[in-house]
């Protein structure tokens, strides 16, 4: 996983336990000659068991989208830290724009959320990103940093490197816009700023056949986070073999 290129496949709201099961296999026979790409699928939480048992080979591994910072107990409609990991999922979205603007997810719930899950071994991909308006009011920088360093002031180096930040501009998700290099660069370096050169960034935001061999020639770019465009095999499997061909060329 340190060097590849990785894909997460944020399915949100869609798919049941049978059309899940039934993409996950056609894809996980597609990607045994695809080593060098790691691939994260984020499957709804109805899904998760149904299909763990396709996540065995070293880069296909199975994704929640969110889960709760409680170990147990009386929280109505919330899933634990255990329940995800008796699913065999070993990798949980964190502070997507889609939480913290429709759900109303605050700074500090995130990161009890982000905070309980390396607790308990999984690994977060942590979502940041700032929306249009704040871009319009030069407020970038400052955004993102209020978003980062709650989180990153509470590990150490070697803990930053074990998960995913994923920059995805509110502006960019699912609406057919994506980022523009120097935007996206920009982005990655406040975060390698404050976590470090090594730490893993994805590009998330309208990223689809098309932009994926751009995109991921970004310099700072270690890969994707792609929802709209990871809901259909076809789709995904053409940005999959962008990234592959990019890493090939680069070697
Ligand atoms: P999109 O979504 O690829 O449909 O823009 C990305 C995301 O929400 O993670």
């Amino acid at each position: 996983m340190r060097n590849n290129h990785i894909i997460a496949a944020n399915w949100k709201m869609n798919k049941t336990p049978q059309e899940s099961y039934n993409f996950v296999k056609n894809l996980r026979d597609k990607l045994l000659d695809k080593p060098d790409v790691n691939i994260i699928l984020c499957a709804p939480y109805t899904s998760l068991f149904y299909i763990s048992s396709f996540f065995n080979s070293e880069n296909f591994d199975l994704g929640a989208q969110n889960m709760h910072w409680a170990s147990e107990g009386a929280y109505t409609g919330e899933i634990s830290p255990d329940m995800l990991l008796a699913s065999s999922v070993k990798w949980v979205i964190l502070g997507h724009s889609e939480r913290r603007h429709i759900f109303g997810e605050t700074i500090d719930e995130i990161t009890k959320k982000v905070v309980r899950a390396v607790r308990e071994g999984l690994r977060p991909i942590f979502c940041f990103g700032e929306k249009l308006e704040e871009r319009r009011e030069g407020k970038t920088k400052e955004v993102l940093s209020g978003q980062l360093s709650p989180i990153i002031d509470r590990f150490n180096e070697s803990d930053l490197q074990e998960m995913l930040f994923a920059y995805e501009p509110v502006w960019a998700i699912g609406t057919g816009l994506n980022a523009e290099p120097d935007q996206i660069q920009e982005a990655h370096h406040i975060v390698r700023e404050f976590a470090g050169e090594n730490v893993r960034i994805l590009y998330g935001g309208s990223v689809t056949p098309a932009n994926a061999t751009e995109l991921i020639n970004v310099e700072g770019v270690d890969g994707f986070l792609v929802g709209g465009a990871s809901l259909e095999l076809e789709s995904i499997w053409k940005i999959i073999n962008c990234v592959y061909n990019a890493r090939i060329r680069s070697n």
